[in-house]
């Protein structure tokens, strides 16, 4: 057991992270100091299941799991659409659930059906090329940006975006609308396929540790 090496998580900072430590604890996987607000620590570690858990931001999350920095990463399938790294999607932890969307005013949904060139804003440029270019054959301009995407149709910076919707409320606040549906999200646990093969029997007993709890338990 002690030659036994650390098996490394990489979390999405904030809400996400939240919740799947809140999960890891119903399965018996802790963390006490991970829970701490003032730490200013960026590794934490459980000696006695000899695991290690940081936090990241969530676009550098499959990085981290495609180079093998962490054997395991949990992050929103929005992430792992954009970023298109070279890692196992293993399984849909059911949290965190909200939708990819095309979003504008009432008054662009014409303009979707047309083969006019109109501009779309997102923070998520490689999934909104995939929709438009692969999925709609419609060609459009692209631009990204780092947040508030719906303020770019109001301002006139785009005609539509494409964004996640979760309550909608931020849309009806500012008098946007779901056009289209890309697809729908939740948070996900990814895995370096190296490691997939080298611990497949502590990562297989964690998923099935895991996998039970989806949905609560
Ligand atoms: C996300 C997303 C929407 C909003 C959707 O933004 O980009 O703006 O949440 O949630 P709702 O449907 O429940 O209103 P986030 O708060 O992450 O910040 P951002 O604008 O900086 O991307």
């Amino acid at each position: 057991m002690s030659d036994e090496r650390y098996l490394t998580f990489a979390l999405c900072k904030g809400r996400l992270a939240r919740k799947t430590l809140e999960l890891f604890e119903k399965v018996g996987i802790t963390c006490e100091e991970i829970n701490d607000p003032d730490t200013r620590k960026l590794i934490f570690v459980n000696e006695e299941l000899k695991l290690r858990f940081f936090l990241a931001k969530g676009p550098d999350v499959p990085t981290y799991v495609e180079y093998g920095a962490a054997d395991i990463g949990i992050v929103g399938k929005d992430t792992i659409l954009e970023e298109n790294r070279k890692i196992y999607e293993v399984l849909d932890l059911g949290f965190g659930k909200c939708r990819m969307c095309v979003c504008g005013p009432e008054s662009a949904r014409e303009l979707l059906n047309s083969q006019e060139r109109i501009r779309v804003a997102t923070k998520y440029p490689n999934i909104a090329k995939d929709y438009f270019y692969n999925q709609k054959n419609q060609t459009v301009e692209i631009i990204k940006l780092n947040g508030s995407i719906e303020l770019a149709p109001i301002v006139g910076l785009s005609e539509v975006i494409v964004d996640i919707v979760e309550t909608g409320s931020t849309l009806r606040e500012n008098g946007l609308v779901v056009l289209e549906e890309v697809c729908p999200l939740s948070a996900r646990v990814t895995v370096n396929p190296v490691s997939m093969r080298m611990e497949n029997a502590r990562i297989t007993e964690l998923l099935e540790k895991l996998s039970s709890c989806v949905g609560g338990c």
